[in-house]
C-alpha cells in the first residue's frame, strides 16, 4: 500500500540530474531522441501532481522547511515507466515449456500440441478470484520495484465469459488499491478454446454478443486486442471483430505480424488502432501505413529474446518517422519477465535505439500507446507525480549498466510505492 505523505507538498532534493521527454503526443523520427536533461534540479509534488520543476539556482534558493523531503542525493529522476503491453493476470506458470523450448521445440509447435496459451487458460479457469488477486499483486510489487508506475493488462486466459470477467475484475480491484495504475484491455480473442476448435467465427460471435456487452456494462476495459496470427485469427476475422469492438466504444490494439507477415500492421492502420504490437515481421508498406494513420508501434524485445526470434527493427521504424514504444509483454509463456533494465539494454544493443530514444519509448510514447499522454510519461508541471529515482548520475546508465536494476525509489501520484 502506498505510503501517504501527511498533506504537505513533497520536495525532491539532492538530485544529480533529471531527464525527460516533453509534451503529450508521441515522438517519432528525430523527435524521439529529444530528451531534456537538467543538472542538480529539484522537483515539488503536491496533491498527486508535479507542481514545480526547479533549475539548479532556484533549487539552491528554495526554503526547504515547508516540505516533506525526499533525499535524491546523487540520483537521477525520470518519469515513471509505463508498460503498455502485458498479460498480467493468469493462473499457474509454464516453466516446463521453457525447458521444452530450450530443447529446441518452438513456441508455435508447443501451442499446436495443446500447450501454450491453452495450458494457462486451464490454470486460470480453475483459479479463484482470491488466488488470482494474490498472484497478480505480487507481480505488481515486482513491477513497482523496476520503476513501472502504469501498466496495461490484457485478459485472454479465460476464453469464456466467467473467466475473462474474473481476470478483468482482478485488474480493476488492484487498480483501486492504487499501487500501480492498471489500464485494462479485453483480449478474449487471444486463442480459440478447445470447445470452439474449428468454429472460430462462432467463438468470435460469442465474444461480441455475450462477453463484450458485459465488459462494457461493468466498465472493465478501455481497449480490445486480438492475436492476429497464422493459425490463430486471420486478418479478415480480426477486421470484422475489431470493427464490432470499435462500434461498442472500445479503442483498438492488435498483436500484429509477430511470427509471420500476415498484414496486421496494415490492418491496424485501416481500422485506426491506437497501437500495433510486436511487428517482428511487419512489412515496410505496413509500417508506412501505420505512420500515415498515426498508429503507435509497441515493440517487445523481451519476447524476441525469450523466443530467440529476430528483434523488430526499431532503428528503421524510428527513422521512418514512427514513435516507438516499448513494453515487456509480461506473460507466462513468451516473456515471463518485467525486467525494465534488460528491456532497455536490448532496445539499445539489439534494436538500435539510442539511450534517449529508449527513454522516450519507455515513458511518453508508451503512455500515448495506452491513451495516457496527457497525464503521464514526462516530468512537467500538471502531470501526474509518477516518478522513478535511479541510483546513477544519468539516464545513460539505464542501458549502459545493463541488466542491473538501478531503481532506488518509485513514486506514484506523489506517494512512495517502492523504496
Ligand atoms: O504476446 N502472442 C500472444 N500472446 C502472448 C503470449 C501468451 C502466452 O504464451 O501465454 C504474447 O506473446
Ligand atoms: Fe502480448
Amino acid at each position: 500500500t502506498p505510503m501517504l505523505m501527511n498533506g504537505k507538498a513533497t520536495l525532491i532534493i539532492g538530485l544529480a540530474s533529471l531527464a525527460t521527454p516533453l509534451g503529450n503526443v508521441p515522438r517519432g523520427g528525430k523527435e524521439q531522441g529529444q530528451i531534456t536533461e537538467m543538472i542538480r534540479p529539484a522537483v515539488i509534488l503536491s496533491e498527486g501532481k508535479i507542481s514545480r520543476v526547479l533549475d539548479e539556482d532556484e533549487a539552491k534558493a528554495l526554503d526547504t522547511g515547508d516540505y516533506e523531503i525526499i533525499d535524491g542525493t546523487g540520483m537521477t529522476l525520470l518519469p515513471g515507466f509505463v508498460d503498455p503491453h502485458t498479460h498480467l493476470v493468469f493462473g499457474g506458470t509454464r516453466e516446463d515449456e521453457f525447458s521444452m523450448r530450450l530443447r529446441g521445440e518452438s513456441y508455435m509447435e508447443i501451442m499446436r500440441k495443446g500447450g501454450g496459451i491453452a495450458s494457462s487458460v486451464a490454470r486460470t479457469r480453475e483459479a479463484t478470484f482470491g488466488e488470482l488477486l494474490e498472484a497478480t499483486r505480487k507481480r505488481i510489487t515486482g513491477m513497482a520495484s523496476h520503476g513501472i508506475t502504469t501498466v496495461e493488462a490484457k485478459s485472454g486466459y479465460g476464453l469464456d465469459k466467467e473467466t475473462e470477467l474474473k481476470q478483468l475484475r482482478v485488474a480493476k480491484r488492484l487498480n483501486e488499491e492504487g499501487t500501480i495504475e492498471i489500464v485494462s484491455t479485453f483480449m478474449g480473442a487471444h486463442s480459440v478454446p478447445q470447445e470452439y476448435k474449428g468454429r472460430e467465427s462462432q467463438f468470435l460471435d460469442m465474444l461480441k454478443n455475450d462477453v463484450l456487452p458485459a465488459v462494457r456494462h461493468e466498465g472493465l476495459a478501455e481497449f480490445c486486442d486480438i492475436f492476429c496470427e497464422k493459425g490463430v485469427f486471420s486478418v479478415e476475422e480480426s477486421r470484422e471483430y475489431l470493427k464490432a469492438c470499435r462500434e461498442m466504444g472500445f479503442r483498438l490494439k492488435i498483436h500484429a505480424d509477430e511470427m509471420s507477415d500476415l498484414g496486421g500492421a496494415a490492418l491496424a492502420a485501416e481500422i485506426g488502432a491506437i497501437s500495433a504490437d510486436h511487428l517482428l515481421k511487419a512489412s515496410m508498406e505496413g509500417l508506412r501505413q501505420m505512420k500515415e494513420a498515426g498508429v503507435i508501434p509497441v515493440l517487445l524485445p523481451l519476447t524476441a529474446f525469450s523466443l530467440k526470434e529476430e528483434y523488430a527493427n526499431g532503428r528503421r521504424i524510428i527513422d521512418m518517422g514512427l514513435p516507438v514504444a516499448l513494453g515487456t509483454d509480461f506473460n507466462p509463456g513468451s516473456s515471463y519477465s518485467y525486467s525494465v533494465p534488460l528491456m532497455a539494454a536490448l532496445a539499445c544493443l539489439q534494436m538500435g535505439l539510442t539511450p534517449e530514444e529508449m527513454l522516450t519509448a519507455l515513458t511518453l510514447n508508451s503512455a500515448c500507446a495506452i491513451g495516457r499522454g496527457d497525464k503521464k510519461g514526462t516530468i512537467e508541471v500538471g502531470k501526474d507525480a509518477d516518478l522513478v529515482l535511479i541510483d546513477a548520475p544519468s539516464y545513460r546508465f539505464l542501458p549502459y549498466h545493463f541488466g542491473v536494476n538501478l531503481v532506488a525509489m518509485t513514486i506514484k501520484a506523489g506517494s512512495v510505492i517502492y523504496t
